[in-house]
């Protein structure tokens, strides 16, 4: 972080300039960890997801917005292979088919939300799930039920989550991956708002897992929340 961004952080513990991921500069930026472009389109759905009035109808319309962008850029990382097609007027043209399966991977409860957008996306697209839950005292987290594809070591797999905070439930979850014989390559972790600690964690323990985030929040509070961030995610997409 620069002297500029302390002073105005300093100066103004709780007014942030949304969307210019200041913190971006915290983590160990590799090819591996993609944030979004930071758009004008962008910014107005943070601004809806990020606003404590938001209701829950326009607070799903925003995360399901942004995590379609996420997912789109994501599937840069399956493999495809060249084909022709030809056209109904008569033409053939360049065109690519995914030469590899792919499934997503939800931890519950949060992750089960970015679902709808890669159905949007991707119809076909199997859904498993992993339940991670952190201890509310020591914020780690403890496994308690998984179902993913039997194949899932020839698979991709869009691991989805909204928050990288502490990186504790991401990283049970690839380690339960790993050990189903999943390559970390082949892992594409999807987060809406991450943090330092959470990216830096996981870049440590999974040198080569991808990240997609559209969007590096400044870090945790006590109880381990992304600030600025948006408050419970599963609370306000799910209402409950
Ligand atoms: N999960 C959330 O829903 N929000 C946070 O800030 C961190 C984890």
């Amino acid at each position: 972080m620069n002297f500029l961004q302390l002073t105005f952080i300093i100066k103004s513990k709780f007014l942030y300039k949304l969307g210019d991921n200041m913190f971006s500069e915290m983590i160990e930026k590799d090819a591996k960890t993609i944030v979004l472009e930071q758009t004008a389109f962008l910014k107005v759905l943070f601004g809806k997801l990020r606003d404590e009035n938001t209701n829950i109808e326009q607070f799903r319309f925003a995360a399901d917005r942004i995590i379609y962008l996420l997912l789109q850029r994501g599937f840069d990382f399956i493999p495809v292979n060249p084909k022709m097609v030809h056209t109904a007027t008569g033409f053939d043209v360049d065109a690519c088919e995914f030469s590899q399966d792919f499934c997503s991977v939800a931890i519950l409860r949060s992750g089960e939300a970015m679902e709808k957008s890669l159905l949007d996306l991707w119809k076909t697209t199997i859904l498993g799930k992993i339940l991670v839950q952190r201890d509310e005292e020591t914020l780690e987290p403890k496994f308690f039920f998984s179902k993913i594809p039997k194949d899932i070591s020839k698979r991709h797999v869009f691991l989805l989550d909204p928050m990288l905070a502490t990186g504790g439930s991401a990283g049970m979850a690839i380690k339960l991956l790993k050990e189903q014989g999943v390559l970390e390559e082949k892992i594409i972790f999807v987060t809406l708002i991450s943090c330092p600690e959470g990216i830096n964690r996981l870049r440590r323990e999974y040198p080569n897992i991808n990240i997609i985030t559209a969007c590096i929040d400044e870090g945790l509070n006590d109880k381990g929340y992304i600030v600025p961030g948006l408050g419970d995610f599963g609370d306000r997409y799910f209402g409950v």
